[in-house]
């Protein structure tokens, strides 16, 4: 087992990220004596819901439908409502099952039950794993913009079982390597890491490469647990990635990758951006992304919406430099629709 502890600097808080097998048992031992529910998906339940009935006889089990277009008020709601009904208390706790979506749900609900409860975050997703999970962002999309309302809300635990690997589909190995390629576009020691691996997909590597995910993550929150600046950087390519999530139908992991291909191109004219660097980098994320259409560009006025923007009609993107090196721009929203139209005609 590797244990990653995040330290908060501004207050004694601190929580464990447990990479360890028999994720159920460590669930089981966590929830104690206490009250509890656990939250998952629709998915997840038919995997694992003989697991889970094993493991946790008499904890009552709540599932969302599985999907992105569930990660609603009406979902969040539906689940305080569960809780309720559960007779949970602040001495209990929300187990949540699942990967990003249900992560981010569960944590908001977490934070808003009773002004805040205990929850413990079991990620299911390799997405979830190395990110989502770790950093206590929540939230859900609301008025057509994604994660509009949400809180920083830390998990009590974090369990993250590499076995969970062996159920996902390579489209969801994809979109986990989305957020990998992210970190190693900000960590030179995981760049080098990912950019000597023949195999990306290759289960064992994943598993091995996930605590060095976390433990990246976990640094920059550590620092930053409320992204007033540093923890901007874990934005990198996200500003154009969640307008195409909106826009596109792919999955956000997926978009992270479209994101990391055409935000490169802007870095490109920037001073200090490292050429060489920025080939290697596209090169990565095309090989995470294994082909595919490249995504229209004509949708993309949802940047605008965009919660990291703090000007109108002007869009602030996460870029990368160099190794460990990143830039923050702010763009008006016509140079960043050129440059888009720009980059996509490189990519086709
Ligand atoms: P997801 O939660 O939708 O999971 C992807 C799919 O995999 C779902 O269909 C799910 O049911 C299924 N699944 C989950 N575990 C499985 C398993 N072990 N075997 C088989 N299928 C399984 O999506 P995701 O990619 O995990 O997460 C994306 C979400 O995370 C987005 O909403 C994104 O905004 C959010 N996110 C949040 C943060 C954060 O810091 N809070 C960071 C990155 C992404
Ligand atoms: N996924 C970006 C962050 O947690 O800040």
């Amino acid at each position: 087992m590797i244990t990653v502890t995040v330290p908060m600097k501004k207050s004694a808080e601190k929580y464990r990220v447990e990479c360890r097998k028999h994720a159920f048992s460590a669930l089981k031992h966590a929830i104690g004596g206490r009250r509890a529910l656990l939250f998952t998906d629709s998915n997840v339940l038919a995997l694992y819901g003989r697991a889970i009935h094993r493991a946790l006889p008499g904890v009552p089990v709540y599932a969302m439908e599985a999907g992105e277009e569930h990660k609603t008020p009406q979902t969040l709601f539906a689940l305080l409502q569960e809780m309720a009904g559960a007779g949970l208390n602040r001495a209990s706790v929300l187990a949540v099952l699942g990967g990003g979506v249900v992560g981010d749900v569960g944590g908001l609900a977490a934070s808003l039950y009773m002004r805040g409860i205990p929850c413990i975050q079991v990620p299911t997703t390799l997405l979830a794993q190395v990110d989502s999970a770790v950093g206590g962002k929540t939230a859900v999309d609301f008025c057509g913009v994604k994660n509009l309302v949400g809180a920083f809300w830390r998990p009590e635990k974090v369990i993250a079982d590499p076995a969970f690997f062996a159920t996902l589909p390579p489209r969801e190995l994809r979109c986990g390597l989305g957020e990998i390629v992210k970190h190693g576009a900000l960590d030179a020691a995981l760049f080098a890491r990912l950019t000597a691996q023949d195999d990306l997909f290759d289960l064992a590597f994943l598993a091995e490469i996930v605590p060095q995910n976390i433990a990246f993550k976990a640094s920059v929150v550590a620092q930053d647990p409320f992204e007033k600046g540093l923890r901007k950087c874990l934005n990198l390519g996200h500003t154009t990635a969640h307008a195409f999530e909106l826009s596109s139908g792919l999955s956000h992991g997926e978009c992270v990758l479209w994101g990391i291909l055409f935000e490169s191109a802007f870095a490109r004219s920037l001073p200090g951006a490292d050429g060489e660097f920025l080939d290697r980098l596209e090169a990565l994320a095309r090989r995470a992304l294994g082909g595919g259409e490249v995504p229209g560009v004509s949708g993309l006025r949802a940047a605008l919406l965009d919660k990291k923007n703090t000007k109108a009609d002007e869009v602030t993107l996460t870029l990368p430099l160099a190794p460990g090196k990143y830039a923050l721009s702010q763009l008006p929203f016509a140079e960043y629709e050129a440059g888009l139209r720009a980059a996509r005609e490189r990519l086709c």
